[in-house]
């Protein structure tokens, strides 16, 4: 370990045997903080870093193997040791299943376990040098379900890969369709929370008004309606990952709660008077600029700050074009199983359409648009007929490069363009200005400079 001292935390009920560790682990150069129960292991380690975890299996209140999962949940890359004394082979196997690093049977000595320490930060340290060797290589990442072949997916996914094993808000920004979604679930499956619940609620979706008890629950009368009581998306969420899509759109009300639950994990259900605790990992997404909001005042600053703890951004599609052939070719292999055509792949000429887009809807709308392709096609090949964008750009809008016509200028190709706009809108200028991305003054102005004679306006 680089030259700090590794930090130790033990966890064991039996005041002799937790002064002696913490005294024992020291004098062998450790940094060692020590905990009677699991309860108080938490809090000490969701404020400080730990470097190893060392805890009796039998404990007061939460057990040994609650204890494991809850650091589990916490930090899965934290090694933890389990001391048990029920030198019964069952509860170390549950506890290596759990997700131990390794046990020593009581009575042990000092020697078995400094061994078991040195060993799991070693290995650590491998972990975290392989991970950076990878990354240093440029090593791709591969997850099932998300094309990332370019630079700026790979960098998203590496993202994913460091964050999801801890605990630590994300923030997933984007554009619609960019996959914000798919990024948030990644992650939990990424996380120890696997297991546990992925709930979700999108604050869009829902009545003001509803929000606040969707969130955190309702206990019976707590308004007129409210016949029974009921458990809000926070507790349905414990001991798994809440994901709060668009949540720029969250009431300032709410947004106070919001803070609480982040600072403190918990919360009252509305109408009632007890404290709930959980243990939710929180993943938000938002397609608006926060910062802007935060300028305005419609976002809180605090809020903001608590959840921006990781930042994820995925870039919108246009951004990306190196992904759009294996997007392609991934919806285009889906629907086809999907709908049983025997079609092989895309034609040239179609992929070719599809990288000259600009995709304002991003991967979604790649996906509706392979999605109607493949319904249309009947070949073995999704070809340019198959292929129905929405407002297709003008190649030479598109990325291709833009050239004037042989042998003329700008100024004549600009007079031939406002020429034909307002053929185009009948003479009406406001909507030839318009064709043209112009304001009426702009194109008065334009139409006096050109020369062209102004056309009475017949709008
Ligand atoms: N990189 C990708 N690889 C494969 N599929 C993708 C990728 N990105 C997005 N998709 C798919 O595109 C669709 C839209 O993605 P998703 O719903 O995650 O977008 P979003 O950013 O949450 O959009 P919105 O802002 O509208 O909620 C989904 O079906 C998703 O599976
Ligand atoms: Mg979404």
């Amino acid at each position: 370990m680089k030259d700090e001292k590794a930090s130790i935390l033990v966890v064991e009920d039996e005041p002799k045997m937790r002064r002696l560790l913490e005294l024992q682990l020291a004098e062998e150069g450790f940094h060692a903080r020590t905990a009677p129960d699991a309860e108080t292991g938490m809090q000490i380690l969701n404020s400080e870093p730990f470097d190893v975890v060392v805890t009796d299996f039998k404990l007061p209140g939460m057990s040994g193997l609650d204890f494991l999962h809850a650091v589990k949940r916490v930090n899965a890359n934290l090694p933890v040791v389990i001391m048990t004394a029920y030198g019964t082979v069952e509860s170390a196997v549950d506890a290596m299943k759990a997700g131990a690093s390794d046990y020593v049977l009581k009575p042990f000595s000092l020697a078995e376990l400094v061994l078991i320490i040195r060993k799991e930060l070693a290995s650590r340290q491998l972990r975290e040098e392989n991970r950076d060797l990878r990354e240093a290589l440029g090593q791709r990442y591969d997850y099932k379900n998300i094309i990332a072949r370019s630079d700026k997916m790979q960098a998203v996914l590496a993202l994913i890969e460091r964050v999801a094993p801890t605990n630590a808000t994300v923030l997933i920004g984007g554009e619609s369709g960019v996959g914000k979604d798919l990024v948030a679930r990644a992650i939990h499956e990424h996380s120890n929370r696997a297991a546990g619940p992925f709930v979700k609620i999108n604050s869009t979706a829902i009545p003001e008004n509803l929000l606040e008890s969707e969130l955190f629950g309702y206990e019976k009368g707590a308004f007129s309606g409210a016949t029974s009581s009921k458990p809000g998306k926070f507790e349905l969420a414990d001991k798994g990952t809440l994901f709060l899509d668009e949540i720029g759109d969250v009431p300032g009300p709410i947004q106070v709660k919001l803070l609480r639950v982040l600072q403190d994990r918990e919360f009252e259900r509305l109408g009632g008077t007890k404290t709930l605790k959980v243990d939710v990992r929180l993943i938000a997404a938002t397609n608006r600029d926060l910062r802007a909001a935060l300028e305005d005042g419609t976002f809180r600053e605090d809020l903001y700050y608590r959840l921006n703890v990781v930042a994820i951004d995925i870039p919108p599609l246009r951004e990306h074009k190196e992904d759009i052939p294996g997007l392609a070719d991934f919806f285009l292999q889906k629907f086809a199983r999907e709908s049983g055509k025997p079609l092989q792949g895309i034609t040239p000429q179609a992929l070719r359409m599809l990288m000259d887009f600009h995709w304002p809807g991003n991967v979604r709308e790649l996906q509706n648009i392979l999605e109607r392709g493949v319904t249309l096609s009947t070949g073995s090949m999704l070809d340019v007929a198959d292929i129905h964008l929405d407002n297709p750009q003008p190649r030479a809008a598109a990325g291709a490069s833009p050239v004037l016509p042989q042998g003329v200028t700008l100024e004549q190709w600009e007079d031939e363009m406002i020429r034909e706009a307002l053929r185009r809108a009948n003479g009406n200028k406001s909507q030839a200005a318009r064709l043209l991305g112009l304001s009426r003054n702009a194109l008065r102005y334009r139409l006096s400079k050109l020369g062209v004679p102004d056309p009475p306006d017949n709008s």
